[in-house]
């Protein structure tokens, strides 16, 4: 029997792998992404009409756009940077989702205002990409099943990457407190602890 006339076989988990990568690291191809990668976003017009010039750094690159002072740190990730891989779920500062990276601490982009980022070093989940190549925790997630529905994957992820960052060998427990902010709507919780401690063990060794 040649290749082609072989039947396909699926599996839930062949399944679950390609949606993951898709999941976590899909993100990065995107316009926007690649737009960011490749410049320094600058927007010319004068400041005026209630908007303020905010020059931030976001996964490595400056950025410097004007906002309204209500503007929220999301809004411009999404909405301005067309960075879409974080997500906004509750929007209350209340699940998550929205994680993002201020100078290597996890915080919630729906509930901090744009401008108090100014001159930080903001990480999404598309700056944890290595060209194509996915980071060791988005690996791990794919690996381990980390994800059901995957929408509140790439928030837990930057959790995992602020927790990893300040404590690169956690305990279960401190697993389990570091990523206590993210609440996951199908409680794949298992799997998610599972995936950190995998990811940390990866990266040790
Ligand atoms: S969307 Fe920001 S905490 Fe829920
Ligand atoms: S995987 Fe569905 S909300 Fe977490």
């Amino acid at each position: 029997m040649n290749d082609k006339s072989k039947p396909k076989t699926f599996s839930r988990r062949n399944f679950l792998k390609g949606i993951g990568s898709g999941v976590v690291g899909s993100y990065m191809v995107v316009p926007g992404l690649s737009n960011i990668s490749k410049k320094i976003i600058e927007e010319t017009e004068n400041e005026g009409n209630g908007k303020e010039r905010l020059a931030l750094k976001v996964n490595g690159k400056k950025v410097s756009v004007l906002v309204e002072p209500r503007t929220t740190l999301i809004e411009v990730l999404r909405d301005r940077l067309k960075l879409t891989g974080t997500k906004l779920v509750c929007n209350q500062g209340e699940c998550g989702g929205c994680t993002v990276l201020l100078d290597g601490k996890a915080v919630y982009s729906c509930h901090l205002l744009a401008l108090d980022a100014a001159g930080k070093e903001v990480t999404t989940i598309e700056g944890l990409l290595t060209g194509e190549k996915l980071h060791p925790i988005q690996e791990a997630f794919v690996e381990h099943d980390g994800l059901q529905c995957g929408f509140c994957t790439p928030g837990q992820i930057m959790a995992a990457q602020a927790l990893l960052l300040k404590n690169s060998k956690p305990t279960r427990e401190e697993v389990l407190d570091g990523m206590s902010g993210n609440i996951c709507r199908c409680a794949a919780y298992p799997n998610i602890i599972k995936s950190v401690i995998a990811a940390a063990e990866n990266i040790n060794s």
